[in-house]
């Protein structure tokens, strides 16, 4: 069960027990994890579960699809190298540990 960390910019961090197949914005809706609003529920069209992904995860995470990539440049927060749509990153046992940062306008 890989465990998914989202960090606020002012908050608490918040750790979840994920299930593999799950996205990272699923992880973070279904327990409750300020900043990840999700309001197209998964459809890669409301930007609006926009995280950072740090670093040391970005090449296990990979880039953005070409559908999350033209969608990035309408997100809230500022967009970065390391910007994901949490709907768009499915959990596997490799991704245990992840660690996210959820920008602070959103949150
Ligand atoms: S939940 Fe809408 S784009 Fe990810």
């Amino acid at each position: 069960m890989p465990k998914v960390t989202f960090v606020g910019s002012t908050g608490p961090e918040h750790t979840v027990d994920a299930t593999v197949g799950d996205s990272v914005m699923a992880a973070a809706v279904k327990n409750g994890v300020p900043g990840i609003i999700a309001e197209c529920g998964g459809n890669c069209s409301c930007a609006t579960c926009h995280v950072w992904i740090r670093e040391e995860f970005a090449p296990l995470v990979g880039p953005p699809n070409d559908m999350e990539d033209d969608l990035l440049d309408l997100a809230v927060g500022e967009r970065r190298g390391t910007s994901r749509l949490a709907c768009q990153i499915r959990l596997t046992e490799a991704l245990d540990g992840l660690v996210v940062d959820v920008p602070p306008d959103q949150s």
